[in-house]
C-alpha cells in the first residue's frame, strides 16, 4: 500500500471529540454535559472519568505536535457546546472562544488542517432538563449554538460538520443513557428534531459564513446482513433495519423523506410528529457526507420480530490472525466500509464523500526495549486499518469521490459508557502513569505509509 494510491489531494486526518479527551469538565465558566452528568450518576463505566478524560485541553500544544509528527495533514475534533455556551442559549464565553481559538490556531501552527464538529452529543445538560432532543426548541438551540461557533470560529475552520452520527446518539436516548427509561418513541423523536436541527444549523452557518465556507455532516453507516436474504422475510428484515438504523436519519436530508412503511413501528411515531413543511426543512445539500464505519449489523430471524440476533459469516482473516472481531466483540469487515461507500456515493445528500472515522478497539501489548522504551504492540489494529483502507483504494479506483480518510482515534479516550477500558488511540495513554503518550505500532505503521513508504502491514 502507497499513499499514492489515494491521490495527491488526498486529506490523511484523525478525529477525536470533546467529552472524550478534554477533560477540564468545569473549568472557567463551563457548564455539566449530559454526558458530565452521565458521568456523575453511575452511566459511565469508572464513573466521573470524563471529568479529566485525557486532558486534551491542557496537553493540546504536545498531542497536536505528535499527530503533525506521524505525518497527518488533518485533525478532526469536536466543539463542547457547554464550553462555548455556558448557559446552552445565549450568550458565548469568552473563556470558551479563546481555548477553541487557541486550539484551532495551535492545529494550524502544526500544519493540520482543523476539521470541526460542531455536536458530538455533549448538549448542555441545561438544555436537557428542558427537554433536550426530545423537544422541537432543539432546532432553534442548535441553530443559534451554529451561528454563535460560525461567527466566533469561522475564520479559523477548514471544514466544518455540524453532527456525529445522529444514529448513534439516538440511540443513546432508546438504551436511556441519560437517566430516562429506555424508549423507541424518544429514539424516533429524538431523531426528527436532530434531522430538523441539522439542516436548520447547516443553512444558518452558510449564511454567516458566506459560499466559500465548506461545511457537511457526518452519518454513521451499518450495512445489514442476514444470511438468508433471499427469503421474502429476509429482504423485509433487511429493509426494516437498514430503516431504522441509517435511511430515517440520511435520506430525509437528502430530500428523500423517511422511509416509511419499512419499519411500521417508527412510521407510528413519526406520524404524530412530523408537521408539515418539515420534509423540505429536513432537506440540504452538503459539501461533503462524512462516512462512519465500524461495523456491519447482522440480523437473523429472531423469537420475537423486530429483535436482532448476530450470526453472519465471519470475515476470513490472513494467516495469523486468528480474530475476527474487536475487544468490543464487534465484527471486523473491511468490505463492509467498500460497501457502504458504493452504496452512498451519489446519494443526494452531497456529491463527495470523506471517511470522518474508522478504527478499533483491541487489547494492546505493552513492552519495554532493552534501553526502557516504552513500546505498545497492537498488530491486529494495523492489519484492521491496511485492510479498511485497501477497501477506500479500491473505491476510490472505480471512481468513487472519497476525499480523505480519519482515523478513530488518535489516541485512547473515554468510549463514552464504557468509560476507559476499550482503547481505539493510535497512541496509548498510560492512565497509571501521567496519562503519558506513546505512540502504538499501528501510528508508526501510519508515519511510513504518509512518509510514502510502501508499506504491506
Ligand atoms: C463515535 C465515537 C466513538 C466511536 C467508537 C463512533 O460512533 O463517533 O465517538 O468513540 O464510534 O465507538
Amino acid at each position: 500500500m502507497h499513499r499514492d494510491d489515494f491521490g495527491p489531494n488526498f486529506t490523511w486526518g484523525v478525529a477525536s471529540a470533546a467529552w472524550q479527551i478534554e477533560g477540564a469538565w468545569n473549568e472557567a465558566d463551563k457548564t455539566p454535559s449530559i454526558w458530565d452528568h452521565a458521568g456523575h450518576h453511575h452511566k459511565v463505566s469508572g464513573g466521573a472519568v470524563g471529568d479529566v478524560a485525557i486532558d486534551f485541553a491542557h496537553r493540546y500544544q504536545d498531542d497536536l505536535k505528535l499527530v503533525s509528527s506521524l505525518g497527518f495533514g488533518a485533525k478532526r475534533i469536536s466543539l463542547s457546546w457547554p464550553r462555548l455556551v455556558p448557559s446552552g442559549t445565549g450568550k458565548a464565553s469568552e473563556h470558551g472562544i479563546a481555548f477553541y481559538r487557541e486550539v484551532l490556531q495551535a492545529c494550524r501552527e502544526n500544519g493540520l488542517e482543523p476539521w470541526v464538529t460542531l455536536y458530538h452529543w455533549d448538549l448542555p445538560q441545561s438544555l436537557h432538563v428542558r427537554g433536550g432532543w426530545s423537544s422541537r426548541d432543539s432546532v432553534e438551540w442548535f441553530g443559534d449554538y451554529a451561528q454563535i461557533a460560525a461567527e466566533e470560529l469561522g475564520d479559523l475552520v477548514s471544514h466544518w460538520m455540524i453532527a456525529n452520527e445522529p444514529s448513534m446518539h439516538a440511540l443513546h436516548h432508546l438504551i436511556g443513557c441519560f437517566d430516562h427509561i429506555p424508549s423507541v418513541t424518544r429514539y424516533v423523536r429524538v431523531g426528527h428534531h436532530q434531522n430538523l436541527a441539522i439542516a436548520h444549523a447547516a443553512r444558518r452557518m452558510r449564511a454567516a459564513l458566506g459560499p466559500d465556507a465548506t461545511i457537511g455532516t457526518t452519518h454513521q453507516a451499518m450495512p445489514v446482513w442476514i444470511n438468508n436474504e433471499q427469503t421474502e422475510w429476509g429482504k423485509r428484515a433487511v429493509r426494516a433495519y437498514d430503516a431504522i438504523l441509517n435511511r430515517m436519519f440520511l435520506d430525509p436530508l437528502g430530500g428523500l423523506g423517511y422511509p416509511w412503511g419499512d419499519a411500521p413501528l417508527v412510521d407510528k411515531v413519526l406520524r404524530k410528529l412530523v408537521r408539515e413543511g418539515d420534509e423540505d426543512a429536513m432537506t440540504h445539500r452538503f459539501d461533503f457526507l462524512g462516512v462512519q464505519y465500524y461495523q456491519p449489523q447482522g440480523i437473523k430471524r429472531a423469537p420475537i420480530p423486530g429483535i436482532w440476533g448476530l450470526p453472519i459469516p465471519p470475515h476470513r482473516p490472513p494467516a495469523g490472525f486468528a480474530p475476527t472481531k474487536t475487544a468490543l466483540g464487534w465484527l471486523v469487515r473491511p468490505e463492509g466500509l467498500g460497501s457502504v461507500l458504493r452504496r452512498w456515493a451519489g446519494h443526494p445528500v452531497a456529491d463527495r464523500l470523506v471517511v470522518t472515522e474508522n478504527g478499533a478497539a483491541f487489547r494492546d501489548e505493552r513492552v519495554q526495549d532493552a534501553d526502557g522504551t516504552p513500546r505498545v504492540h497492537d498488530s491486529l489494529r494495523t492489519w484492521y486499518y491496511r485492510t479498511h483502507l485497501a477497501e477506500v483504494a479500491r473505491a476510490i479506483a472505480d471512481g468513487i469521490p472519497i476525499d480523505g480518510y480519519f482515523a478513530w482515534s488518535y489516541a485512547d479516550n473515554i468510549e463514552w459508557m464504557l468509560g476507559r477500558k476499550p482503547r481505539f488511540g493510535l497512541v496509548y495513554v498510560d492512565y497509571e502513569d501521567d496519562l503519558r503518550r506513546i505512540p502504538k505500532d499501528s501510528a508508526l505503521w501510519f508515519q511510513r505509509l504518509l512518509s510514502a513508504e510502501t508499506v504491506d502491514g
